[in-house]
């Protein structure tokens, strides 16, 4: 059987009685064809040993976050990144309330707040721990934020209660890692499509150690990425500096300037099917680059020193008018006027489709959540609050909708 050939599998184990199951999950989905690492908590390796682990997956078990030589060979954000699936099973109530909270204060809860890789978890605990509102309330909490839980079943428990809290079978567990893969693949409808994404800053030289630059984080358009190649498409990603790791699968070019970012887009615009400007790029930039650095003046009657700012190219204008047929998807951040000042970019500059966003008073840039109006020329949607990585997987699913109709 090879339906998880390809797939790379972090089995995450917490401290449950249950763990002992685990080994039985871990050879399924290795039978069935997955890359299998683990990483346990402590607690959890009371219950099982990471040897049994290691012998079953032919790897080593993670375990320790503050570990030098772990950190050497695969530290937690590279196996944040590994992954394509984490499953967490068994998924104690404390582990479970630790992830609601964004903890991360072992390596399987920093794994899971450094990765935009799904989480499973299958929760299994005692019936009156699961039923807990505390419990309850964390679960739905990692619900709202796209967590899939798998069970718990009901029936005979460990500590010889009967009700609701039992981990799912391994086997049925395996069987639901397939099914969600089968899925992803049949939901695949940007294969063989290009889509191209500019994310991120842009930086204007004024002199070698001075530049002018704007608040955006790039987080945005890494989550539309990231959703892009998850949908199948072959992701191009143009990028100002940020502090940001390449998401998984995408191409992705770093430049500095709005001008270099122009130039790089035009180019691979020839080859996209869409276009997506998620990036904050400068509008101006200093009309002279000072080639030493500028000396601070010593006439104190000088105070003042004058700066003369340029209009870039315009990237968005010049794709959309450049490349007609190409599916464009602009961004306006906006402080005011959110809806008009979009509607008219969205005609002005020939675009297909906009993404309004408000900017300012602590929202929007270099925040991990967003709220958006999608406006195109004959509909517009809202997406409520919610995490970037939930924005752009809606997101791509309407651009992919309209791209279609198109
Ligand atoms: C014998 C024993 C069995 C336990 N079984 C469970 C369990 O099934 N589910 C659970 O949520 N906690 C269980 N606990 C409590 C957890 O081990 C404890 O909350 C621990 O802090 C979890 O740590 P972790 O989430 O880092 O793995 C059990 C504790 C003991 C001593």
């Amino acid at each position: 059987m090879s339906a998880l050939k390809n797939k790379r599998i972090l089995i995450g184990i917490s401290g449950g009685i249950a763990a002992y199951k685990t080994a039985e999950l871990t050879r399924a989905l290795i039978k069935k064809g997955a890359e299998v690492r683990v990483c346990m908590t402590k607690a959890a390796t009371e219950f099982i040993t990471p040897l049994t682990l290691q012998a079953l997956t032919g790897n080593p078990v993670h375990s320790d976050l503050l570990d030098t030589e772990a950190e050497a060979a695969m530290g937690h954000i590279e196996l944040a990144r590994w992954a394509d699936l984490i499953m967490i099973a068994p998924a104690s109530a404390d582990l479970i309330a630790r992830l609601a909270h964004g903890h991360a204060n072992d390596l399987l809860s920093t794994i899971c707040l450094a990765t935009d890789t799904p989480i499973h978890i299958a929760p299994a605990m005692n019936r009156l721990m699961w039923s807990n509102k505390a419990t309850q309330d964390n679960c739905k909490t990692l619900a709202q934020r796209g967590f899939t839980l798998h069970g718990p079943a009901e029936g005979e428990q460990a500590c010889g209660e009967t009700g609701a809290g039992r981990m799912l079978e391994p086997l049925e567990l395996a069987e639901n890692v397939v099914a969600k893969f089968s899925q992803e693949k049949t939901s695949q409808v940007l294969t063989g499509k290009t889509v191209l994404i500019t994310a991120g800053p842009t930086r204007e030289a004024i002199d070698p150690v001075r530049y002018i630059t704007n608040r955006s984080s790039g987080k945005m358009g890494y989550a539309i990425a990231s959703a892009a190649q998850r949908l199948g498409a072959e992701v191009q990603l143009v990028s100002g500096p940020v502090a940001l790791e390449a998401p998984n699968g995408v191409t992705r070019t770093l430049v500095e300037s709005a001008l270099q970012m122009h130039d790089k887009t035009l180019n691979l615009a020839k080859n996209a099917d869409i276009f997506i400007a998620t990036a904050a790029v400068a509008d101006y930039s200093p009309a002279q680059f000072a080639q030493q650095k500028i000396k601070k003046k010593k006439d104190k009657t000088k105070e003042s020193l004058t700066l003369e700012l340029q209009t870039n190219k315009d990237i968005l204008s010049d794709v959309s008018h450049t490349f007609p047929n190409l599916f464009t998807v602009g961004f306006a951040a906006e402080t005011e006027n959110l809806i008009e000042n979009a509607q008219s970019k969205l005609k002005r500059k020939k675009l297909d489709m906009i993404v309004a966003n408000q900017v300012g008073e602590n929202k929007a840039f270099d925040k991990d959540t967003n709220q958006i109006e999608i406006i195109w020329a004959d509909g517009q949607q809202s997406l409520p609050e919610q995490t970037k990585t939930e924005i752009a997987k809606e997101l791509m699913e309407v651009i992919t909708e309209r791209f279609s109709a198109k």
